[in-house]
């Protein structure tokens, strides 16, 4: 008899595993309770607080488990917290890395057969990875570029009144940094080599000039760094004109900037630079509101995390990936994937310029809780 009830109880159990299962197949989530690790860089940068929190949504709406780990612009600390989603079975990763650290364990998830999608950022020097999704970052540069190009008119600049700029990058470990910067220097190195445009500072004509590409960028995008470098800026190279205009990669930095450039009694209560941005955050949509900051770049960034969830489900099931909002990068375009060891599949999402004139355009998009967008109003 007892012999009989536990034949019994294990057919049940069975049973109600394939039942489960049959269930789950049925509603098209075959994979659904997969787990998905989601490692971001940092979040000293408000995206990625962002990025973590629509990147889990999407995953979890889509029937996913799913992860967040932030690496607090540590390698190690995120080298260590994808360690974990492997051992704990993840079936796909989404990273947007600090530094090419990040490689040993790329390649320990492909050992594991691990599915990898560069976020944001492009894994450089990699070959363990097929996708990677971003924003046209040389756009997100082009756009910084053309934000001075029109803040300051340089089309009728001329050489006996010339207007004067400084130069900032990102970090210089983030690949996106080459990017921005060469993006807005294709638009103002024409400005410089006619006279109209004078570089105070370091000037590398590109990001390949590595040597002067250095002493411009920001490690780890921090804000104080670049604070202090622009301060250093004020009272030594820039000390004896007023500035025109400081191209700054990023929000964050851009605020630092200006932070910087109120201590000092020549911009304090006049004219601040015409400063350049990338994000959309809050403060600085504000400050654009407010006639301080000049311009930002609006990366939707719930639209990247919805396509990157989108690209990782498709993976997932074997499916060719099509993603709405995105465009695979093909022709010219196609090396924005070059890891240097391999070209690996791109997807792309366009950013947008903004300017006071069209601050509502992020606003109308959502991208703002309630509070924050009626201030923008
Ligand atoms: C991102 C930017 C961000 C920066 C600092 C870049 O890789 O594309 O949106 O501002 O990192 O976190």
């Amino acid at each position: 008899m007892k012999k009989i009830c536990a034949v019994l109880i294990v057919l049940l159990v069975a049973g109600s595993f394939a039942f489960a299962k049959s269930q789950q197949e049925a509603s098209g989530g075959g994979q659904s309770s997969s787990l998905i690790g989601i490692a971001m860089p940092e979040t000293h940068v408000l995206r990625w607080q962002k990025d973590g929190a629509s990147l889990k949504s999407a995953a979890e709406s889509r029937g996913y488990r799913a992860e967040v780990a932030y690496g607090d612009a540590d390698q190690t600390q995120q080298n260590r917290q994808i360690q974990g989603f492997l051992t704990q079975g993840a079936k796909l990763l989404v990273v947007g890395n600090v530094n090419d650290g990040v490689n040993s364990v790329i390649a320990d998830a492909a050992r594991d057969n691990v599915a990898v999608i560069a976020y944001d950022r492009l894994i450089m020097g990699s070959a363990d990875y097929d996708y990677y999704i971003t924003f046209d970052n040389f756009k997100v540069g082009q756009f910084q570029g053309q934000g001075i190009e029109q803040g300051l008119g340089l089309a009728s600049a001329t050489q006996a009144n010339p207007k004067y700029i400084t130069l900032f990058a990102g970090s210089p470990t983030d690949n996106n940094s080459k990017f921005f910067f060469d993006g807005a220097m294709s638009v103002l190195n024409p400005y410089i080599q006619s006279g109209v445009l004078k570089v105070v500072g370091p000037y590398p004509q590109t990001s390949a000039d590595n040597a002067n590409f250095q002493r411009i960028a920001t490690e780890n995008w921090q804000a104080p760094i670049a604070k202090t470098r622009m301060e250093n800026l004020l009272s030594n190279d820039a000390r004896s004109v007023v500035l025109d205009a400081v191209l700054a990669p990023n929000d964050t930095l851009a605020r630092a900037i200006i932070e910087a450039c109120l201590a000092d009694a020549k911009y304090a209560g006049g004219k601040l630079p015409v400063v350049t941005g990338q994000d959309a955050e809050f403060d600085s949509a504000l400050s654009i509101k407010n006639g301080q900051q000049y311009m930002t770049v609006f990366k939707d960034t719930a639209k990247l995390a919805e396509a990157a969830v989108i690209l990782a489900d498709q993976i997932l099931k074997g499916q060719t990936p099509n993603i709405p909002g995105a465009s695979l990068a093909s022709g010219n375009l196609t090396s924005i994937g070059d890891t240097g060891v391999k070209v690996v599949k791109a997807y792309l999402l366009e950013p947008v310029i903004i300017t006071r004139n069209n601050i509502s355009v992020p606003v109308n998009a959502g991208f703002y809780p309630d509070a924050e967008a009626s201030q923008l109003r």
